[in-house]
């Protein structure tokens, strides 16, 4: 069974099918012209996989993780995790998958522990201190278990995310640019703990433009551009395929020249 699969998704944003007002507003208004931001994308991840979803911003990654975890609808196509569909196996699918978001997204007035209390409540895990404690002791974020969540840095506040995604111990964990802007040692023990829960059997999906990351820690590699996938292979293969040195290096000839010329030339 394939830990995420996705079938011919698409996502266009403002579509103005079949709602008068919002087409008189497009008219109106050229930034509110449907915009395709994934188009028939088809891909799955199997169990055990650490697999990297790269793109250039606004190549549609956080569209694609919104929609896995249910966060927005998708215009066409389907979604599953675990098996579960995304759509109609809502309930089943997200409680598979832990998502730590781009975005810092915090309640000032909890603190970190009350913050991962709160977070256990919505899937109905109570009781669950002894694996919180585990998980504040692994992001090193002991020391601030009841410290509020306005007086922590950003790099601590980001870690709070990534704990927050584990609480209900998720098979699936995604993670949407985790480590931008965060300090080095961070990075360091962030991927530690990463590798480590992927070792122990969680498959990770990653969005990072950190290319020597994606390099070091993605056995499958997915290059977004546009809304569309142009190559899926392993990380080893795709930088084989183009004869590049690195991934930075794959990443920047497939973006500009594309995956066949490139094996042409
Ligand atoms: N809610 C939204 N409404 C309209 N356009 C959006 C919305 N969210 C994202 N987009 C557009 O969709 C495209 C993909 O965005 P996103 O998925 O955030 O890309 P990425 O995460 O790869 O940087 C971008 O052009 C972005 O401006
Ligand atoms: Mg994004």
């Amino acid at each position: 069974m394939s830990a995420v699969q996705v079938q011919h998704l698409s996502k266009i944003y403002n579509s103005v099918r079949n709602a008068g007002w919002r087409r008189f507003l497009s008219s109106r208004d050229p930034s509110r012209e449907p915009f395709r931001a994934l188009d028939n994308v088809s891909f799955s991840v199997q169990e055990g996989e650490f697999f990297g979803l790269l793109g250039p911003n606004g190549a549609g990654k956080t569209t694609l993780i919104s929609l896995l975890a249910g966060l927005s609808h998708p215009t066409a196509g389907t979604a599953s995790i675990c098996g579960y569909d995304v759509a109609t196996q809502y309930k089943q699918a997200r409680r598979s998958l832990g998502v730590v978001p781009q975005e810092l997204v915090y309640d000032p007035f909890f603190t970190v522990r009350e913050t991962l209390r709160l977070q256990s409540g919505y899937f109905g895990i109570h009781r669950n201190d002894d694996w919180i404690d585990e998980i504040l002791h692994n992001l090193g974020l002991t020391e601030k278990a009841d410290a509020n969540m306005r007086a922590l840095s950003g790099g601590m506040k980001r870690r709070v995310l990534v704990a927050q995604a584990l609480v209900h111990r998720p098979p699936v964990i995604i993670l949407d640019e985790p480590t931008a802007g965060v300090d080095v040692d961070l990075r360091r023990s962030l991927w530690d703990f990463i590798v480590r829960l992927n070792k122990s059997g969680h498959t990770i999906m990653l969005t990072t433009h950190y290319l020597e990351e994606a390099e070091a820690l993605c056995n499958r590699i997915a290059l977004l551009k546009r809304g569309q996938i142009v190559a899926l292979d392993t990380t080893q293969a795709l930088m084989a395929r183009v004869g590049g040195r690195d991934l930075e290096e794959a990443f920047v000839h497939i973006m500009h020249n594309g995956l066949q010329e490139s094996v042409a030339s």
